[in-house]
């Protein structure tokens, strides 16, 4: 089946991306606010994103409003309904999740494809709470999903090949690069990057190095792009927090614990970079060690 319109659930960090990518690809997209309130905050946001853009000459202003025109912003889930494709991205919660695609089913035509963004959840779990399984798979995309070329495609235990080819040919459509990977919990890319963030944090706790001792090291010595700190703090802390819950939840290992240092920050609604402050405190510039980390904290 050809995609060519999409429907998006969640306007947060990840689903006013992913709308970006799929509306700049020439798609239309259907962006849904999934908390009650206004959409109108979340449109602010894309346009500012994009009016950088065009400020710094990465993208012509008339390619920008082409973009724009092709996405319409709503509060109301059911204006996805003549969507080929529904990609949630709302909170990091299986509960949550599952009662929106408990929702989707009744909403969406049968022969349309829903999936998720979900990080470290279990795709099947999501499925099994649906009648049309072999049309539900999870579609995950990097933070910022208009730069990262990645896409992780999960397998469910009963996504049919034809769903997989689908979105496939989407992911190619959209100018990513997709992988297929089975349904367990992480995927590739998060069971990799979680253990290495949470053992970053607790290389901290242990007083091995400060914030911005670790994140030069693994910069200058291993090439990374950004510390473990920086990386944790773009991704949200509270992201981070479930996704090494969901992992340890599957493990049962001390190892894949949230750290407390990292849940003391969540606690205090210190997200990271889309709150102001994480790791770092980003009112400063440049970004300097958030002053609740000076002290040791076990
Ligand atoms: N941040 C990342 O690096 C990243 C990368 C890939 C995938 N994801 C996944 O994308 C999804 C969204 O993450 P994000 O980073 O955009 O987070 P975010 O905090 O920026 O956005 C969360 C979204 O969930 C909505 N929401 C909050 N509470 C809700 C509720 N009770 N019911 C329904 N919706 C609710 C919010 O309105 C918002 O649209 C999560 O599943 C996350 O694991 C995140």
């Amino acid at each position: 089946m050809s995609i060519n319109k999409v429907g998006v659930i969640g306007t947060g960090a990840m689903g006013l991306g992913i709308t970006q990518v799929c509306a700049q690809a020439g798609l239309t997209v259907t962006a849904v606010k999934a908390t009650p309130g206004s959409w109108e905050r979340a449109k602010k946001t894309l346009e500012g994103g994009l009016a950088k853009s065009v400020e710094r000459g990465k993208m012509a202003a008339e390619d920008r409003d082409a973009l724009l025109s092709r996405i319409t912003f709503t509060a109301d889930e059911h204006a996805v309904a003549e969507s080929d494709l529904v990609i949630e991205s709302i909170i990091e919660d299986l509960e949550t999740k599952k009662a929106l695609f408990r929702r989707l089913e009744h909403v969406c035509r049968p022969d349309a494809i829903l999936a998720t963004n979900t990080s470290t959840l279990s795709v099947t779990a999501m499925m099994a709470v649906c009648k049309h399984r072999d049309r539900i798979a999870g579609l995950h995309f990097f933070n910022p999903a208009p730069v990262m070329k990645l896409v992780e495609i999960i397998h469910g235990f009963e996504t049919t090949d034809e769903t997989i080819e689908a979105l496939l040919a989407f992911s190619k459509a959209i100018d990513k690069d997709p992988v297929i990977v089975q349904d367990t919990t992480g995927f590739i890319v998060n069971r990799l990057l979680t253990p290495y963030m949470l053992n970053a944090i607790r290389m901290l706790e242990r007083g091995t190095g400060t914030i911005e001792s670790i994140d030069q090291a693994m910069k200058a010595g291993a090439a990374h792009p950004m510390g473990p700190f920086e990386l944790a703090d773009y991704i949200g802390l509270d992201v981070v927090e479930a996704m090494a819950h969901n992992i340890f939840e599957d493990v049962r290992h001390e190892h894949h614990a949230p750290p407390h240092t990292l849940t003391r920050l969540v606690q205090l609604g210190y997200l990271g970079r889309k709150t102001g402050k994480g790791f770092y405190d980003y009112a400063k510039r440049p970004a300097v060690q958030n002053p609740a980390l000076m002290r040791p904290v076990v």
